[in-house]
């Protein structure tokens, strides 16, 4: 998979690339590159915002700007690109980023995020240039970016080999093994601390006998939150 990230704040990625699923990736032959949307800008003094017509509080990133930037990155006319790769704005009222996405986005040969700053982006650009509108959660961030980085995580770690050991992706919350529900509680050496012991039958080393126990876990988990 090839993604590519614009931004204008590319350093933010630095230690994201640096995480192991998304180093894991790239050794892979996956790409993980980003975009300084101000590299490419065709205003003066790297502008690349612009006050809202109709007034109102912030800035948007402007049409002309993420145009220049897509056309030098692609080099073809950005209205064009969503019928090639899937091109996603990250906006706070997009579609909710969850397990269905990210599976869906994982499928894709090529990705490209758009992050908007400011108040976000002139609307002309998610009309014209993008293919879908995620959002992360229904709450606003100061910027795209670290919505991106989110994205980025839980698509890059569906990857085969991204994460090292394959079957950790497949038994996992909200994964279609366990219907759609959450994972099951685990747990690890001491078997006992301060006398918080763990679940006998996980001791006991029957196999089918933990399989039952473990979806009865997650299933019950789906039914309400559990945690204090
Ligand atoms: Cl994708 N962007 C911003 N700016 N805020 C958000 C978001 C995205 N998702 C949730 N809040």
């Amino acid at each position: 998979m090839d993604v590519d990230v614009f931004t204008l704040f590319p350093a933010w990625f630095d230690w994201f690339r640096g995480q192991r699923h998304v180093a894991n990736a790239v050794a892979l032959g996956h790409t993980f590159e980003c975009l300084d949307y101000r590299a490419t800008t065709p205003l003066k003094a790297g502008k690349v915002d612009d006050v809202p017509f109709g007034g109102g509080a912030g800035m948007l990133l402007r049409v002309d700007v993420v145009d220049a930037a897509l056309r030098a990155r692609y080099a073809l006319d950005p209205v064009q690109l969503p019928s090639q790769r899937r091109v996603i704005a990250l906006v706070p009222g997009g579609r909710l980023l969850d397990e269905a996405l990210a599976g869906e986005l994982a499928a894709e040969p090529a990705l490209t995020l758009l992050c908007g700053r400011y108040e976000g982006f002139d609307e002309r650009i998610v009309e014209h240039f993008c293919s879908d509108a995620v959002s992360i959660g229904r709450y606003v961030l100061a910027g795209g970016e670290l919505a991106a980085m989110v994205v980025c995580d839980t698509v890059l770690r569906k990857l085969p080999g991204a994460l090292g050991h394959e079957e950790s992706a497949a038994e996992e919350s909200f994964s279609s093994v366990l219907e759609g529900a959450p994972e099951y509680p685990h747990y690890t050496r001491p078997a006992d601390w301060r006398g918080w012991t763990v679940p006998e039958v996980l001791l006991s080393g029957h196999h089918e006998r933990i399989r039952q126990w473990r979806r009865a876990q997650s299933r019950a988990r789906d039914e309400g939150p559990s945690l204090p």
